[in-house]
C-alpha cells in the first residue's frame, strides 16, 4: 500500500473494505476511513483534509458536470477518473449501498467506488464525507447535450431513454423519488441514446413496488422534466418548436407502453402457440430478453394466457459481448450484429459458425476502423458509436455518389467532416460547469481553510452568499 505520509497510516483491511486511520499524537484516532470495494492505493494520497471545491486543479479532470446541490469534482486518481460527491456521512453510506445493490441486479448505473469519512481539515475542525463513484465514460449530462448543435428530435430521444431506464428500474423494485434529467447521465447508442442513474440518493430497493409508487415516481419525473426543458428554454438552448409539456407527457406514455409490453397479459387460444414466439420476438426488438415466461390456461380450458415473469435487458449487447468481447449499449450491439451479418454473407461464409466469423470481422473490419479514432477524440466518442456514425456515414457518401465508397476513404471524410461537430471545448464545459455549480448549497462552515482565498479560486462562486 502506497501513501504519501506511511507512518500515520494503518490499514485496517477487511472483507475487500480499506480502512484507514490518520493518528494525531496522543488524542487517539481522528478517523480517516475509506470504505472500498476494491482498493486504489491512490486513493491515499489524495487531499481529503481540504473542502472538495478547494482541491487542486492539477487533480480535477475538466468534464461536463451536471446541476446538482452537492460540491462535486471529477479527479484524476491513477489511471481512472473518479467523481466525488461531498455529502454527509449518512447519506454518503446509504447511496453507497444502494449503488452497490443496483449494480448487483445489473442495473445501469454508476459503480460506486467508496465512502470517505472522519475527513477533518489541519485544525483538526470536521468536514463532510465523500462518496465515489466511478466517472461513467462518454457519458454526457443532458446540458452539455443541449450545448451542441443537435438534431432536433434530442429532447425525445433523451425522454425515451429514461422512460426505459425507469421501467427497468421500476421492475427490479427500486423506486427513485427523484427523477429529473438532472440525475441521470446519456450514453449516445447508435441512433438513440441510453441513460444511467446518476444520483441515488432518494431511492430505496423493495421487493415489488406499488401501482402507487411508479406512479408517483412518474409523476416527479414529468413535473422535473417540464421544468427542466422550460429552463433550457429560457436560456435559449431548447429548439423553439419543442413544447416542453409534450415532451413531458411523452415520458408518461412512453413508460405505460413499455410497462405494459413487458409485464402485461396475453390472451390465445390453445391453437394460437406461435403466438407466443410473436410476443418474445417483440420484447427481443426492444432489446429484452425473456428468462421465464409463464404460460396458464384459463379457467374454462379455451384461452392460453401467457405474461413474461422475469426479463433481462441487453438482448443484443449480450450476444455481441459472447462473440466479440465488446461491451456496448444495445442499439450499437445490434448494429454492429447487423454488420457482422452483412460481412458474414459478403464472404460467403453462412456455413462458418457466426463464433469463427465474428472474430475475423473484429480483425478484418471492427478494429482497422477504430483504430484510425484520431488520438484527440478517443476520449470523447466510444469505438463502438464511432464505428455506427462510420457506417452512416459510408451510406451517405455512397448515396450522394452513386456506387459503393471504401471503408477508409469512408472514415477520413467523416473525421474531416463530422467529428468535430463532437468536441466540446475547455471553454464550453468551464461554462457548463460553473452552471451546474449555481445550484450548490452548501455551508460556509465547512471551508475552514486558512490557506484559503476566495479571490484566488476560479470555483468562488459555488458558496459566495
Ligand atoms: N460517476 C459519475 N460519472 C459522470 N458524472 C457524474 C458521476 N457522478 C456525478 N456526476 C455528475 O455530477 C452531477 C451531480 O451529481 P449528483 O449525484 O446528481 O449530485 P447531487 O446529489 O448534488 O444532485 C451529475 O448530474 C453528473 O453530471
Ligand atoms: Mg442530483
Amino acid at each position: 500500500m502506497t501513501t504519501t505520509e506511511p507512518s500515520r497510516y494503518f490499514a485496517a483491511d477487511q472483507l475487500g473494505a480499506a480502512g484507514v486511520f490518520a493518528h494525531n499524537g496522543d488524542e487517539g484516532p481522528r478517523a480517516l476511513n475509506i470504505t472500498a470495494a476494491s482498493s486504489n492505493p491512490k486513493m491515499f494520497t489524495l487531499p481529503w483534509e481540504r473542502p472538495l471545491a478547494t482541491w487542486p486543479a492539477d487533480l480535477l479532470a475538466n468534464l461536463p458536470r451536471g446541476i446538482s446541490r452537492h460540491v462535486v469534482r471529477f479527479v484524476h486518481v491513477g489511471e481512472e477518473i473518479y467523481a466525488m460527491k461531498e455529502i454527509t456521512q449518512a447519506v454518503a453510506e446509504r447511496e453507497y449501498d444502494l449503488l452497490r445493490r443496483l449494480q448487483k441486479l445489473d442495473l445501469p448505473t454508476v459503480t460506486p467506488i467508496a465512502v470517505v469519512t472522519g475527513r477533518h481539515d489541519r485544525d483538526g475542525d470536521a468536514l463532510e464525507a465523500i462518496l465515489v463513484t466511478r466517472h461513467l465514460k462518454f457519458s454526457l449530462p443532458y446540458r452539455a447535450l443541449f450545448a451542441r448543435n443537435l438534431r432536433p428530435d434530442t429532447a425525445d430521444r433523451l425522454i425515451d431513454a429514461l422512460a426505459v431506464l425507469m421501467v427497468r428500474l421500476h421492475l427490479a423494485g427500486f423506486y427513485w423519488g427523484d427523477v429529473s434529467l438532472s440525475n441521470v447521465l446519456f450514453l449516445r447508442d447508435a441512433e438513440a441514446f441510453s441513460a444511467f442513474l446518476v444520483d441515488a440518493e432518494t431511492g430505496d430497493l423493495h421487493a415489488e413496488l406499488t401501482d402507487g409508487q411508479r406512479e408517483y415516481d412518474i409523476d416527479l419525473a414529468r413535473t422535473n422534466i417540464i421544468g427542466e426543458l422550460m429552463d433550457l428554454s429560457s436560456g435559449e438552448l431548447l429548439p423553439s418548436n419543442v413544447d416542453e409539456v409534450e415532451v413531458g407527457d411523452r415520458l408518461v406514455e412512453r413508460y405505460h407502453s413499455l410497462w405494459k409490453t413487458l409485464t402485461g397479459t396475453e390472451k390465445f387460444s390453445p391453437d394460437e402457440m406461435w403466438k407466443i414466439e410473436k410476443r418474445v420476438n417483440t420484447l427481443n426488438q426492444l432489446g429484452f430478453d425473456v428468462d421465464e415466461l409463464e404460460v396458464k390456461t384459463s379457467e374454462d380450458g379455451n384461452r392460453v394466457l401467457v405474461r413474461p415473469r422475469v426479463v433481462d435487458a441487453g438482448y443484443c449487447s449480450r450476444k455481441l459481448l459472447r462473440l466479440t468481447g465488446l461491451d456496448v449499449q444495445e442499439n450499437q450491439a445490434r448494429r454492429l450484429l447487423n454488420d457482422l451479418d452483412t460481412y458474414r454473407a459478403s464472404t460467403w461464409r453462412d456455413d462458418d459458425s457466426l463464433e469463427i466469423v465474428a472474430t475475423d470481422w473484429m480483425r478484418e473490419v471492427f478494429e482497422p476502423t477504430v483504430r484510425m479514432i484520431p488520438p484527440e477524440y478517443r476520449s470523447q466518442i466510444e469505438p463502438a458509436q464511432f464505428f455506427h456514425e462510420i457506417l452512416d456515414h459510408r451510406w451517405f457518401l455512397a448515396e450522394k455518389a452513386g456506387h459503393d465508397i471504401p471503408m477508409r476513404e469512408a472514415v477520413q471524410s467523416y473525421i474531416k467532416n463530422v467529428l468535430p461537430q463532437y468536441k466540446l471545448d475547455t471553454k464550453a464545459v468551464a461554462e457548463l460547469n460553473e452552471e451546474a455549480d449555481s445550484g450548490v448549497m452548501d455551508e460556509q462552515s465547512t471551508f475552514g481553510d486558512d490557506d484559503y482565498h476566495p479571490d484566488d479560486d476560479p470555483d468562488a462562486a459555488v458558496w459566495a452568499g
